[in-house]
Parts: structure tokens; sequence; C-alpha cells
């Protein structure tokens, strides 16, 4: 009896130990098939024991493999069914190998035990399979940043332990799942504390159901495209009878820290129980089409970040409960419709950084008062109705109010009128007490001056809880929870580097890390994974400012071993001896069609990006013949004759970007216009724009010498026109000594310039934008219409007016196109009235809160001499006798006629300016200059056109003292 026991007792012990040995040596079969098809293993996977000879990437436990970590090697490959025998596998992370490809298979569904699936930034594609729902155990499942696609899998809705959910950045579509009884959905995802899906396509609306008080949700991203837009497929949006607003649901789940709906197709009112969520730090749910009144966020009492730009909520006042969020670092409301004045209790929020609040209709005085957050770095109030700013003493940041009322007074002295360039921030880790080292090529010095290969990579921080990028404390924070992070891991990682803070384009904060290797100058082929996983694992905890993360790692190409094992050196040569040289051939030539199809796909891709990729113009092919007469200059000839776009060089700026002065290889002076990053138009957009300017030629109107395209980059090339603008010269700026008959000619030139625009350009343009800043002057004084960076194609010459957004400059913008919307092309003439006012008064069209248009009718007294004009004339012309003068102001009164039909159409304004000259004893067809063209404008000085009028004004005349006669 007993030894029969013992019998069976053996028995049963040597059949496990036999099974385990059996499955031992199946997960080196698994681990030597995937070696088999997968490029770059690491060079000391060899030998039969993959636990005992502890090959790079594996982890065992009692000689089974639990742990495959293999981030950043430069892997390529699939992964293969085969994976599914590794039954004891716990972690899968292949992260950062952009050579992984194809699909998940459905077979992952077997790895019973698997808590950590972490695939982030390979290339991945096709659906994920349902099959993931069986990985009960799952507690981190990030698949972002790859090509996933298809819907998300209802699923998902199993994994009952998920801490961790992360589908972002993949081409994911359809709608959201939810459970309905039969199948399940996310809503069963009580646990999920972070909860990534966006930049997708997902469509539809957000699920009420998702969303319910046990959730112990943190954060939901649900941002880019969380719809189809409407636009492409109305049909879709009406037959599912969609509607698209925030579930009611959301105010429930009390643990969200962190909301951003942003950049989807929200319609309808945000929620009156939002402001349930008392533990929210960012709520981001701007660019949406949001309606209703004003989401009310009393008691919202941790909120750091708060943006609800671009949507379209009812008009109203600035909330007054603003000034009680104390905790606000950043408040972003840019176009939904506030009015009023703005409170001065905004700007004594404690932490206040960033208050964008453009675009909307604020009016009044702004006043930062004087107990302003001494963080503050940028209020922005561009676009607005304020008129006035109390100036504080010692308030040094950065103000924007161009665009407002104020800013047409005083447009060029103060500094808050100008649209300012916002520079990058700068920050780089700094040394640590020594002087840099000088590297060889590819090596970095490192912060404690060691060269080294660092690992490289992009920190993306989804929701941080501040705008202000320039304090480096919060990098060194940063740097020391990221070394904290290595070290208590025992990682090989000397020190961090991180630099190059920015938003980018989906209001993530970027920063590049460089991790430099401790001991050697390069990380070996155990440190790199190694360090890769405690970033793509979510092992390291960023401080609580910058919100939740994710790493995108470059690939690590400076390993001190040869490189890794390759599969096909076997295949080829097994292939080779089967088949012989007709093989080789075969496979030469699907080499050829691979390369082939590699390189037309290139181009495609590139003439998508570029719509002059096909056209060269040293060939002046006919591709693109409406471009004939425009050159297009490589970037690098206009960053040479621009000398590398210097500041010495500047000519003008303004929200576009700069102007510069350059000389052409031809010796030919030219103004390129750079647009900034931000302000550039889309390629298609682009090209219609030249093609549009490189039709116009005419002498009064500045022409086009060509463009670049090229680099990012869109450039304009126009001839330089030496003596600035029309602005310059009334304001006496420029030197430039303009007497009534200079007026005059000015006027015809500009109106003859208009003419051409609107009458003899094919197809018609309406400028838009008729300013005296817009008027240059060349050095024989002609007059030259420029800017035609808001001219509009007439379409339909029938139809006679464009629907277009109101662009524009204030005090010269036509009232009834800024109330209609309609352009025409009287809204020009009613500008260019405007522009004949400041030629004789020499003022701008508000000054000190009064319109020029107002003022002359109200000096006007038709029955008295010059009618009644000369307090508000322009000292200077007063020195001359002003013939014509009289007509001069009746034209320009009827070009401002409130009604664009009763304003007269171009041709008649240069027939009648014409007429004046006459009556003024002047030659409407004779140049505007005598034969000089060496026009030196010095103040006060005879200069060569001296003798065409009695005297020069060159000093302060009081015009009483005058007399015009
Ligand atoms: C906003 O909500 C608070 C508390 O819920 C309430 O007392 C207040 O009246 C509301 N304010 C407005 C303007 O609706
Ligand atoms: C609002 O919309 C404008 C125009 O589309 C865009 O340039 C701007 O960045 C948006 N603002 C925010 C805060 O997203
Ligand atoms: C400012 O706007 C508010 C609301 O639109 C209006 O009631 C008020 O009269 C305006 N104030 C000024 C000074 O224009
Ligand atoms: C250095 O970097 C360049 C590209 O940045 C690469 O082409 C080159 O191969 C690298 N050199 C070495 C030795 O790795």
């Amino acid at each position: 009896m007993m030894g029969s026991k013992v019998q069976v007792f053996l028995l049963v012990i040597s059949i496990q130990i036999l099974l385990v040995a059996a499955q031992s040596s199946e997960d080196f079969a698994v681990l030597k098939s995937l070696k088999d098809v997968w490029d770059n293993t690491p060079p000391n996977w060899e030998g039969p024991d993959p636990c005992g000879n502890s090959w790079v990437g594996i982890r065992c436990n009692n000689s089974r493999v639990t742990a495959i970590t293999l981030a950043s090697i430069g892997l390529t490959g699939k992964l293969s069914g085969d994976l599914s025998s590794l039954s004891e596998l716990q972690t899968l992370d292949l992260s950062y190998n952009k050579g992984m490809t194809g699909p998940l298979p459905a077979s992952i569904g077997s790895l019973k035990k698997l808590t950590n699936l972490i695939l982030v930034g390979c290339s991945f594609s096709g659906q994920i399979p349902s099959t993931i729902g069986s990985l009960q155990q799952l507690l981190i499942l990030s698949l972002n940043s790859n090509s996933f696609s298809g819907s998300i899998p209802p699923e998902i809705g199993y994994l009952s332990s998920l801490y961790w959910l992360d589908l972002a950045d993949n081409k994911l579509s359809g709608r959201i799942p939810v459970s309905d009884g039969t199948t399940p959905g996310l809503d069963m995802l009580v646990n999920t504390k972070h909860f990534h899906f966006g930049k997708n396509q997902l469509s539809g609306t957000i699920p009420p159901k998702l969303f319910s008080p046990n959730m112990s949700l943190i954060h939901v991203y649900t941002c880019k495209e969380f719809a189809q837009p409407y636009s492409k497929n109305k049909q879709l949006f009406e037959n599912n009878n969609l509607n698209g607003s925030i579930p009611l649901t959301l105010g429930l789940v009390q643990s969200l820290e962190v909301l951003r709906l942003d950049r989807n197709l929200l319609t309808g009112p945000v929620p009156s129980n939002l402001n349930n969520l008392v533990h929210v730090n960012e709520l981001i749910l701007s660019n949406n089409q949001l309606s209703g009144s004003f989401p009310n966020l009393t008691g919202m009492n941790v909120l750091n970040y708060v943006d609800m730009s671009n949507n379209t909520f009812d008009e109203s006042e600035i909330p007054s409960w603003f000034s009680t969020l104390q905790p606000l670092t950043t408040l972003k409301m840019e176009s939904t419709r506030l009015k009023g004045q703005v409170p001065v209790s905004l700007f004594s929020l404690p932490l206040l950084q960033t208050v964008v609040l453009r675009n909307n209709q604020l009016n009044g005085t702004l006043d930062v008062g004087s107990s302003y957050s001494d963080q503050l770095q940028l209020i922005d109030f561009q676009n607005n109705l304020i008129v006035a700013y109390t100036e504080r003493a010692g308030f040094k940041n950065k103000l924007i109010l161009a665009g407002n009322p104020i800013c047409q007074e005083t447009v060029e002295t103060k500094t808050y009128c100008a649209i300012q360039q916002s520079n990058p921030t700068q920050y780089s880790t700094p040394e640590k007490n020594c002087v840099p080292s000088s590297c060889s090529i590819n090596q970095t010095s490192s912060p404690n001056c060691v060269c080294a290969y660092p690992y490289t990579g992009d920190l993306y921080f989804r929701a941080p809880s501040f705008s202000n990028l320039g304090n480096s404390s919060i990098y060194t924070s940063l740097e020391d929870s990221l070394m904290h992070s290595f070290q208590s891991h025992q990682l090989p990682v000397d020190t961090v580097s991180l630099s190059n803070p920015t938003k980018n384009a989906d209001d993530y904060l970027v920063l590049r890390l460089e991790a430099f290797p401790s001991g050697e100058d390069r990380f070996n082929r155990t440190g790199i994974p190694a360090v890769g996983f405690v970033l793509s694992n979510q092992t390291f905890k960023p401080p609580h400012t910058f919100g939740p993360f994710y790493f995108i790692a470059d690939s690590y190409g400076y390993f001190a071993e040869s490189a890794g094992h390759r599969k096909s050196s076997n295949t080829g040569i097994i292939i080779g001896a089967a088949a012989g040289g007709s093989v080789l051939l075969l496979l030469a030539l699907l080499v050829g069609i691979y390369s082939f199809r590699q390189k037309r796909r290139a181009e495609i891709a590139d003439k998508q990006n570029n719509p002059f990729a096909a056209w060269d113009p040293r060939k002046d092919s006919g591709d693109v013949p409406q471009l004939k007469g425009a050159r297009s200059f490589s970037f690098e000839e206009l960053k040479k004759c621009t000398n590398n776009f210097s500041d010495a060089n500047v000519i003008g700026s303004g929200g576009y970007g700069k102007v510069y002065k350059g000389v052409l290889h031809s010796g030919q002076l030219v103004a390129v216009k750079r647009a900034q990053r931000g302000s550039m138009q889309g390629g298609l957009e682009f090209k219609s724009e030249i093609e549009m300017l490189s039709r116009v030629h005419h002498k009064n109107v500045v022409s086009l010498v060509g463009f670049c395209f090229e680099h990012d980059d869109q450039m304009l090339v126009y001839e330089y026109i030496p003596n600035g603008t029309l602005k310059e010269s009334l304001s006496g700026k420029s030197g430039v000594q303009l007497d009534w008959t200079r007026r005059l000619r000015i006027a015809l030139g500009a109106a003859r310039g208009l003419q051409y625009l609107h009458e003899l350009a094919n197809p018609p343009i309406i400028h838009r934008d008729i300013k005296s800043n817009n008027i240059l002057l060349d050095e024989r004084l002609t007059a030259k219409v420029a800017d035609f960076g808001l001219s509009k194609l007439m379409g339909d010459p029938e139809k006679g007016h464009v629907t277009t957004q109101v662009k524009g400059t204030m005090g010269y913008m036509d009232p009834e196109y800024y109330m209609t919307q309609q352009l025409t092309n009287k809204s020009d003439i009613y500008s260019f009235g405007v522009v004949m006012l400041e030629l004789v008064t020499a003022r701008q069209p508000i000054e000190k809160g009064k319109y020029i248009v107002r003022e002359v009718k109200q000096y006007m007294d038709k029955t008295k001499l010059l009618y009644n004009l000369q307090e508000i004339l322009d000292p200077s012309i007063l020195v001359t006798p002003l013939k014509g003068l009289e007509k001069f102001v009746d034209l320009a009164l009827s070009c401002v006629e409130d009604a664009g039909a009763e304003r007269p159409p171009i041709g008649d304004v240069v027939k009648e300016i014409e007429n004046i000259m006459q009556i003024a004893g002047l030659n409407p067809n004779a140049d505007s200059a005598s034969a000089s063209s060496s026009y030196e404008a010095v103040k006060g000085y005879n200069h060569p056109y001296s003798n065409e009028s009695l005297f020069v004004y060159s000093g302060a005349f009081p015009p009483s003292n005058i007399d015009p006669q």
C-alpha cells in the first residue's frame, strides 16, 4: 500500500517535472521562433536556455518566461501567434520599435497571466482583437501611437482590474462602446483611472452611460476628432440623429481631475452640474460648438487651467465668480462672445500666469489693478473694443491690445499695440558646475560635461496645470523626479537633460529628454529596454503639476556590440541553394518594384504637401501657367539675400510675420514677406494667392517678384519700394515732405491702382484693406497699392459681392460690410474715402477717440473758404494755395456714404481727381516727380522736388498764422 502510494507520488512528481521541462522548452521554442521572424534581436539571444543564460530583455521565474521587455532596440517584424504559448508571461513591452508591424494576433487572449501589455509608439495596425477581453489580470493596456483601426472592442469592458487604458493616437473609428445588458462596454471599467482615447476618429455621441458615480476615473481625454467632421458627412449626422452634447452624467464622476473634450464637434449646452466636479484641475472644452449660457464653474475651487475658447456660448459678461477660482494659472476664452468691462479683480488671482481673452467684445478701460499676480506672463486681449488702458507702474509683462480701438490712436508708440511674436521658451538643463566638453560627432556633452551617446525622445504631458513655460524651477523638479525614478530601479543613468519646452498643436507640453549613460559613453542592450520600460510602463510618475504623460523614444543606434541577429542570412542561403539565380533575379525585381513604389509614394506625399512639387519654374513649363512672371526662390537664396533674415533687415512686421529687405543676385532690391508659424496658409491657399498676385501688373500696384515655398516656409518676394508707406510720410516719420500737389498725385496714383484691381484685373480683386499703411511711395513718390494678404477674388461678377468673415482695419472699415458681411468693391471705396481725408488732415482715422469722418463733417461749413476746415487740415499743406481742396473733400465724403450704392465707382473717383488736378494747374498724366530718381529726403532741406511747390514745410506753423490764399 505504502509502496504504491510512494510510486504514485513519484510518478506525479516526475510527470510534473517533465511537464515543467516540456513547458520551459516550449518557451524556448517560442523565443527561438520569434528570433527567427524578428530582426535586430539582442546578440546574446544564443544558447538553449533563455532563462539560465539571462537573454537580454527576458525575465523568468522557475524556468518560465514571465517578462519580455524590448523597448527601443530597433526590433523589426511581426507579432506571431506563437507568443500565446508563453502561458506564464506577465509583461510584454515592445514599445518604441517603429519596425514592429502587422496586427495584434487574436491568440494574445491566451496569455491569461498578462498584466502589462505595452506597445507604445510602434507601427502595429489592424483591429484590436476582441480576445483582449480575456486578459482578466491586465492592469496596463497601452496601445497608443500605433496605427490600430476599426472600432474599440466592447470586450475591453471585461478588463475589470484595468488601471490604465491608453488607445490614443491611432486610427480607431466608430462609437464608444457601452454595455446594454447583453454586450459589454467601457462603462464597466469602474476601476480604470486613466482613459486616453484622444487623437482618433471616433464618432457618435459620448454615451451618457459611460459615466457613473462609482467610477474612479480621473482623466478623460477625447480630444481631436472624437466625431467625424459633419461638413464631410452630413448624411451620417442626420441619419443617425446624433445630438453630440456632453452627457449630464459626466457631472457624476466626482473623482475626475482632468477633463479634455476639446477639438471635437460637441454641441448644445454644457451640463449645469459640471461644477459638481470639484476635483478637476484642468478643464479644456475649447474648439467645439458648445452653446447656451456660459458654463458656471462656481465651486470648482482647485481649477488651475481653463480653456473654453472657440465656442458659441450666449453673450455674457466675464462672470464675477472667475475671481473666486484662487488656484487659476491659465484662463483662455478666446472667441467666446464675452462683452463688457474686464473686472480688475481678475488679475489679482495669486497664481495667474496667462489670460487670453482675444476676439471678444470686451470694452471700456483695461486695468490690471495694483495687486496683479506677480506670475503674470501674458495678457492677450487682441481684437476687443477696449478704448483705454490704465498703465500701472512696474507692470512689465506682455500685454497685447492690437485690434482694439485704443490702438487706432497709439499704434505707433505703444508696444502693446504691436502684435508681438511669441518667442519660443528657451530652456535646457544647465551644466552642473562644469564646462561643456566638445564632443565628437553624434556624441553630446551631458550636464556633467561628459561626452556620451544619450538615449533620447520626447515627453508629452497631456494636461500640465501651468502655462508659463519659462519658469526653470519646474523643469528642475522634473529632472529630479526622473533621476529618482531611474536610480531607484538601479538603472545605468548618470544624468538627464531636458530641453525645448513647447506646446504642440494638441495643446500638449512637449519636452526633449536626453538620458545619459553612467560609466560608459553608451548604453548597452540591457540598459536601453530597461530605461525605456520605466517610461513606457508609467513607472515614472512626474510631479503632479505636469499631469499624465507619455513618452516616444528615438531608436537608439549606438550599442557597442555588433548588430543583432538577422534572419535574412539563413533564409537567403536556403532559398539561394534551392532555386539558384532565378530567385535572385525575382528578388531583384521585387526590390526594384518596391523601391519604385516607395519613390512614387514619396512623390505623392510630397505633392500633397507642396502644390508646386510638380512644377519646375526653371523650365517655365505649362504646368502652372498662371505663375508666369513670378519666380520661385529657394529658401537658401532668400536666406542669403536677407543676410540670414537678420533683424537689421526687418522693414516691417505684423500679424502675418516680418518683412525683410533683401538684395537679389542681380542687384535688385526686394522686400521679402515671411509668414511666421501660425499665420501660414495651407499650400493651396498660398498657391492661389501667388497666382493672383503674379497676374497683377500695374504701375500703381506693388508687383510680385517671386515666392518661396519650402522648408515649411512661405515667403512672398515683392519689389522694394524705397520711400515707405503713405502713413509714415503723413506722420513726418519718413522725412518725405508731402505738399498739396504731391498729395493729389498720390491720391490719383492710388485710385488708379485700385481701378486696375476693380476693373481691369481678371478676375477682379477687392482689396479689403485699403489704408495709408498699404499705399507705398517709390523713389519718384509714385503711389503703389500694396498688401493683398486679405484680397478676395470676386468669384461671380454678376453677383457683385462675396460673403466673408469680416476682415480689415478699424477706422477704414466699411460699416455696411461690417454689418452685412457682404464684401463689394464699394467697401474699398469707403476705405479710400478715409485715406483721402487722411491726406488732407494727416490725422489717423480714429485719433483720441474721434473718428475722422465725423470730425470733418462737424467742422465743415460749405459757405466758408476751404469749407472752414483749417483747424483740422494738416498744417503742413496750409502753407500753399489749396486749389481744389473743396472738391477733394466733397469727393472723399461721397466715398464714405453709409450706403455702398451711393458711393461712386472707382472709375468716377479717378476722373474726379484728374479734374481736381486740372483745377490745381497740374497735368494728371505727367509723371509724379521730375526725372531724378535718387531722392534723398532730409527734413528741412530743399530736395529735388521742392521747386514743385512754393514752400516746403519744415517746422510747426500754427495754422492761424497762415493765410492760405
Ligand atoms: C453658479 O452656481 C452657483 C452654485 O451652484 C450659484 O450659487 C450661482 O448663483 C450660479 N451663478 C450663476 C451666474 O448662475
Ligand atoms: C481658436 O480658433 C482659432 C482659429 O481656428 C485658432 O487659431 C486658435 O488657436 C483657437 N484657440 C484655441 C485656444 O484653441
Ligand atoms: C460695454 O458693453 C456693455 C455691454 O455690451 C454695455 O452695456 C456698455 O454700455 C459698454 N460700455 C461702454 C463704455 O461702451
Ligand atoms: C551620426 O548621425 C548621423 C545622422 O544624424 C548618422 O547618419 C550617422 O550614421 C551617425 N554616425 C554614427 C557613427 O552613428
